[in-house]
């Protein structure tokens, strides 16, 4: 039995929950008001907790992914991941007070008990700023890691807990200077972290997340749920075990679930609930004090509605909320049973019935035979997992699905032309799931792409659906741009080298979405010296675009090019792959900074390649951006 020394030296005391860690959910300080953040209808909904009514919905702006009250309310904020904004909202007015521009992509928030200070999250390109919420200003902010979501306050507010979203490592920053003072790196397969939480009253940091096995493509081998619990004390031996991950897979028996999304702890400490937004359900936990076992689960998981994605309990403890994301509800629960008491729906649903469908089968585990895995866990929300697959055919990077409407064909190698034919990963040994083809289709023999003569589209009204949501996601402009339409004068240089007949980038790269992709056959596909051994099906790849690039965790099709430079020099030694030998050294940081600024205007919602199957925003009058 193993003794707790160093937990007494923590000051630990128990505070309510509200704003100590982010969530779409933020119950107030005296537990009547819960505001939920509705991250597909740009708004935010108000909700009297006794009255189980949602009061009022507030438009805020694009894609909110973070809310928290100051103190009791009205005043709450916003993270607006889309306008790189926090919006100050007026809750009782139902209104917008005040739009601060913040920088890249703000996903979590947290403020300090006094409601004085506030602490946002940025995911690209990973920092952490400080509001001064009075003054509505920022006052500092901090490079926190690469990828930077979750984020959490302790109970003296003098340190921030961050999250890597494509690590799942943990940060600790000391609020007064703004540094780093510890890290508590995990596995390199573990992945797609969005969140974490702070026990009431050990010094305990809870980390949800998946595990990718890159390594193995197959349904039964590749993806895990996690949950990560790390001691926050400084290690007493130097091989003292401070980071210790828990196997949500086997947790249950048989019982499969799958994408942790978020935890929460009951206000006492006790019990720790995990909900899981591909299975749609939520174990509950006894919390142990023994830094091993960590939890013990009581039961089985229980129920809730589609994509649960936030948890919040009532100061006292007694209730829980559970946003059900694509239910567009909140639930009340009851603590000690679990039971619902209360279905709150939050807003209408947003876009299209296709899209909500189609986004409900993306995220779905059920999909997959075993359940374990969904297109969301390496397409979160159209963006890329950040990995590498090693599949049968060769090594494939999972690139970002921004403009993929326009980009047809599809796949590296370009041997699907429809997403409906994503049937066959469906069907696939790494899915392993039936299909939603009622029948059957041409079988896939070897690498030859059968995808191409087997007409899919239209066979199934879900998988249509799905088609939809996978082809609507949209490009934002980059944040390397000095303002919209506008280059800085390297990306200018680097403007006029790309175009150039002596590069020769716009020759494949070329019109808006900076590709030659097209769907008339011959397909445009081209040996740019970037095959490997490995490879079953190259040498000839489809250009990609290079909308977004910036953004990317590593290039081309193998994920090998660690930079955009990389891609220039490394990889491309005989000039395949444009000319660049030719360029001086800041000849290519020019072209590096084009590059980073794309795109810097956006890109027509409909060229010659554009695919039907997508929704279309003017097909809705009152239809949203996404
Ligand atoms: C285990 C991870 C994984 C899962 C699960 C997964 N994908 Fe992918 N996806 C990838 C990889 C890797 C690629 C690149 C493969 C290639 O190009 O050959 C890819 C490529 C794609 C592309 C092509 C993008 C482009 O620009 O060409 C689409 C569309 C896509 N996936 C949709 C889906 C859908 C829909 C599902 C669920 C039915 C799904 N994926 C499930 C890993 C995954
Ligand atoms: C002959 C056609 C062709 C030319 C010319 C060309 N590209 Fe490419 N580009 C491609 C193809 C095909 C790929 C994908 C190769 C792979 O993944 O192995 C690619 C990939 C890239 C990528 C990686 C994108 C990603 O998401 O991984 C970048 C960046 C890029 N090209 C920039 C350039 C620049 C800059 C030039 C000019 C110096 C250029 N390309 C010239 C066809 C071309």
């Amino acid at each position: 039995m193993r003794l707790l020394p160093l937990v007494a030296l923590f000051v630990f005391v128990s505070a309510t929950q509200a704003g100590t860690s982010n969530s779409l959910l933020d119950v107030s300080a005296d537990g009547k008001l819960l505001l939920a953040a509705n991250r597909d209808n740009d708004s935010v909904t108000v909700i009297d907790i006794a009255a189980r009514k949602a009061l009022r919905e507030i438009p805020v702006g694009h894609h909110p992914e973070g809310v928290a009250w100051i103190g009791n309310g009205p005043t709450a904020l916003v993270t607006l991941h889309g306008d790189d904004q926090v919006v100050f909202i007026d809750a009782e007015a139902g209104k917008v007070a005040e739009r601060l521009k913040v920088e890249n992509e703000p996903y979590g928030i947290v403020t300090t008990k006094d409601g004085k200070r506030a602490y946002v999250s940025h995911d690209y390109p990973g920092k952490v700023s400080e509001i001064d919420v009075e003054g509505r200003k920022v006052l500092r902010s901090f490079k926190t890691g690469d990828w930077t979501r979750g984020i959490a306050i302790d109970n003296e507010e003098k340190t921030l807990y961050v999250t890597d979203f494509y690590a799942a490592k943990l940060h600790a920053l000391n609020i007064p200077d703004g540094k780093i003072i510890d890290t508590w790196a995990g596995h390199e397969t573990q992945n797609l972290c969005r969140h974490v939480v702070l026990h009431p009253k050990r010094p305990k940091a809870y980390v949800s997340h998946i595990v990718s096995r890159v390594t193995h493509v197959d349904g039964r081998g590749s993806i895990f749920p996690e949950v990560t619990i790390c001691n926050l004390w400084k290690p007493k031996e130097a091989d003292e075990k401070r980071r210790r991950s828990i196997a949500m897979d086997t947790y249950n028996g048989v019982y499969v679930t799958a994408t942790p999304w978020e935890t929460a702890l009951t206000p006492d400490g006790k019990k720790i609930f995990t909900i899981y937004a591909g299975t749609d359900d939520v174990n509950v936990s006894t919390v142990i004090d023994d830094d091993y076992r960590e939890m013990e689960r009581i039961g089985l998981p229980f129920r809730v509605g589609k994509n649960p994605r936030a948890i919040r309990f009532t100061p006292d403890g007694r209730e829980f909320f559970i946003y059900n994301t694509l239910d567009f509800t909140v639930t009340v629960h009851t603590t000690s049973t679990t039971a619902k008491v209360a279905t709150i729906t939050t807003c209408p649903p947003p876009k299209s019935p296709e899209w909500v469908r189609g986004k409900v089968l993306f995220q779905t585990a059920v999909l997959s035979g075993a359940k374990w895995i969904s297109c969301a866990s390496c397409h979160p929300d159209g963006l890329t997992d950040g990995r590498t697959w090693h599949n049968l055919e060769g090594l494939r990077r999972v690139p970002p699905l921004a403009g993929l409407a326009h980009t047809h064909p599809l796949h590296w190698s370009a041997d699907r032309d429809e997403v409906q034919d994503f049937e066959y990963t469906i069907r696939s040994r790494l899915m392993g799931g039936r299909g939603l083809i009622t029948g059957t289709i041409k079988p896939k023999v070897g690498f030859h792409p059968v995808e191409l003569e087997e007409k899919t589209s239209g066979r199934s009204k879900d998988l249509d659906a799905l088609a939809i949501y996978t082809n609507s996601f949209d490009f934002r402009l980059s944040p390397h741009i000095p303002a919209p339409g506008k280059l800085s004068a390297e990306a200018e240089r680097g403007k006029a080298l790309f175009f150039s007949k002596e590069t020769n980038c716009a020759s494949c790269h070329s019109g808006p979405y900076f590709t030659d992709s097209r769907l008339q056959k011959p397909f445009n596909v081209h040996d740019v010296g970037t095959f490997e051994e490995s490879e079953k099906m190259g040498p000839k790849y489809d250009t990609p675009t290079l909308l977004g690039v910036y953004r990317n965790v590593a290039y081309l099709h193998h994920g090998k090019a660690k930079s955009l430079m990389d891609v220039l020099t490394n990889f491309n030694p005989k000039d395949q792959h444009g000319k660049t030998s030719h360029l001086s050294k800041e000849q290519k940081e020019d072209l590096v900074a084009f590059l980073k600024s794309l795109p810097y205007e956006t890109p027509p919602d409909e060229v010659p390649n554009t695919v039907p199957f997508r929704f279309k925003k003017e097909s809705k009058p009152d239809a949203r951006k996404d």
